[in-house]
């Protein structure tokens, strides 16, 4: 049994023998690294408030890096509970004496606007993402930039048409809306949350993770360039606490939040009793289940994508493979071989598959997850490819032969480490698929549409994608069962959580 392996840059194909993890076609390649003297970063960005940058009263800032090369790319200030309530207050008055008030056409426009600057200045905030977030290029160019234009596009079309999308039932707007998001798709989360609150007549506070503010304040130029009426849209950074100060905050409707698991658990008992709305979109274990029917080179491509494309760090990741007996050991090799020719290293050039890990912390839990996997007795194959000696880098990782009880099935690890178990039956593995917390996403491989169909209503999962992995667009809702969260984004059903009827 052969199988085929394409080397993108040559465009030559190799044939590599079943079995036999190939070490033998590390072929250079010539860096290709995307220029980044056209994106202009500031020395020092303040709080995005009422429209205008001012300094935070906190006084403080600290350093944002990039993950690759450890190298500062620029002070951000950090907002203290003064800050977040002058944010929320611009939003309160903004709310009142403008987005309300205004015609839902003419608030379509600004939304459009947004929309298209995004798209003019999508090779700058693709840079820039890359440089602060660690992510290939490929990604953050092909996906994440253009993704985050579509959102707003997608809802600036529903802003003046919530009579139709909810008839009879005449929705009305929440008021302000405090968004916290995490690190792993910076300008795609905000855009997650910010079209649909401003589509829907809300305006907004939002605080971008700690360790990745930079195209979010970007987004804070763009909303200033497309003359938003001040303190629609508020953007300010900082740690957990500004996100807390925000929760907290009297005047605040609703909530919307990205991120871990014990981050929305807090949020949810500290806004218990409170009639704000809430919704949280937390982490996930993603089975991905391959039939023995399945078209296998096509699984495999996927099962690559759902791990290992950005580092693992996303939260439908498919991060643990079921793989029927009989086709077991035929994909354990394939993976082996493919994950050979992956490429880790500098996020910015184009050849890259896998970029940095986003910050330290992100790597050390990492690391730690792989000794624990190590400890309960797994097999664990790693890609032979070197890192780069600076900043923060994870080689693609297998860990073969796992079982339900492995900590490295149930946790969430976050980053390019893939499980592997076998199963038998249908029954058997839509048990082991859903014996876990979370319930987020999941994928299934096969030629037979009656499975999948089988599969789609017994899987605790509110994404499954089938015979693909990880495709997104704004049309379509995402969100988690279980402790993956609740509350939908993106869609008709994205507008929900932003209205009241
Ligand atoms: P986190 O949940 O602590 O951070 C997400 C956001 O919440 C950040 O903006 C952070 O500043 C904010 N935040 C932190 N504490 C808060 C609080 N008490 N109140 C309000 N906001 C708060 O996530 P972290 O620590 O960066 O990552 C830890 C783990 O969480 C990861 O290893 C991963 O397993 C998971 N995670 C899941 C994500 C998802 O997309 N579902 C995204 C990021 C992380
Ligand atoms: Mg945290």
């Amino acid at each position: 049994m052969h199988l085929e392996v394409q080397n993108k840059k040559l465009n030559k194909t190799m044939s590599i023998t079943k079995g036999t993890p190939n070490t033998d076609f590390n072929w250079e390649y010539a860096p290709a690294p995307e220029a980044k003297d056209h994106a202009k970063l500031k020395k020092q960005y303040d709080l995005f408030i009422n429209g205008e940058f001012v300094k935070p009263n906190s006084k403080k800032y600290y350093n944002t890096i990039n993950p690759s090369n450890e190298e500062v790319l620029a002070q951000v200030a950090e907002a203290n509970e003064k800050d977040v309530d002058l944010a929320v207050t611009a939003a309160r008055n903004a709310y009142e004496k403008y987005w309300k008030k205004m015609p839902a056409k003419e608030r379509a426009k600004y939304i459009f606007r947004i929309a298209r600057v995004i798209q003019e200045r999508s090779r700058e905030l693709a840079v820039i993402e890359s440089l602060n977030g660690g992510k290939p290029i490929r990604e953050s160019r092909d996906f994440d930039i253009p993704t985050a234009a579509n959102h707003f596009f997608y809802y600036a079309g529903w802003a003046d048409k919530l009579e139709y999308a909810f008839p009879n039932r005449h929705p009305q707007s929440l008021g302000v809306a405090a968004q916290i998001i995490p690190w792993n798709f910076p300008l795609l989360m905000a855009a997650w949350k910010i079209a649909p609150a401003l589509a829907t007549g809300n305006t907004v506070v939002l605080k971008p993770a700690e360790s990745t503010p930079l195209t979010a304040l970007k987004l804070a130029e763009i909303i200033q360039d497309c003359d938003l009426p001040p303190g629609v849209v508020n953007i300010i950074t900082g740690f957990g606490n500004t996100g807390a100060a925000m929760v907290k905050h009297p005047n605040v409707n609703k909530i919307a939040f990205t991120g871990s698991t014990d981050v929305g658990k807090i949020i949810q008992k500290s806004i218990a009793g409170t009639t704000k709305k809430i919704t949280l979109e937390l982490g996930g274990k993603a089975a991905n289940i391959v039939f023995e029917d399945a078209p296998i080179n096509q699984a495999v491509e996927g099962i690559i994508n759902g791990i290992f494309f950005n580092q693992g760090h996303v939260c439908c990741a498919g991060s643990r493979l079921f793989v029927q007996e009989g086709v077991a050991e035929e994909v354990i090799s394939k993976l082996k071989a493919r994950m050979e020719t992956l490429i880790v290293g500098d996020p910015l050039d184009k050849n890259t598959d896998l970029g940095a890990i986003n910050s330290k912390e992100q790597l050390e839990k990492i690391q730690s997850f792989l000794k624990i996997g190590v400890n309960e007795g797994l097999e664990m194959y790693q890609s032979s490819c070197s890192l780069p000696k600076k900043g923060f880098f994870c080689k693609p990782t297998l860990f073969i032969g796992a079982a339900q009880s492995n900590r490295v099935v149930q946790e969430e690890i976050f980053g390019p480490v893939l499980t592997i178990q076998t199963f038998r039956t249908i029954e058997e593995v839509i048990e082991k698929a859903n014996n876990i917390p979370y319930g987020l996403s999941a994928g299934v491989w096969t030629d037979k549409g009656s499975k999948i169909f089988n599969l789609t209503s017994k899987l605790r999962a509110g994404v499954i994608w089938a015979n693909t992995y990880n495709k997104f667009d704004p049309t379509s809702p995402f969100g988690g069962y279980k402790e993956s969260g609740f509350g939908r984004e993106g869609g008709l059903h994205g507008l929900m959580p932003y209205l009241k009827f």
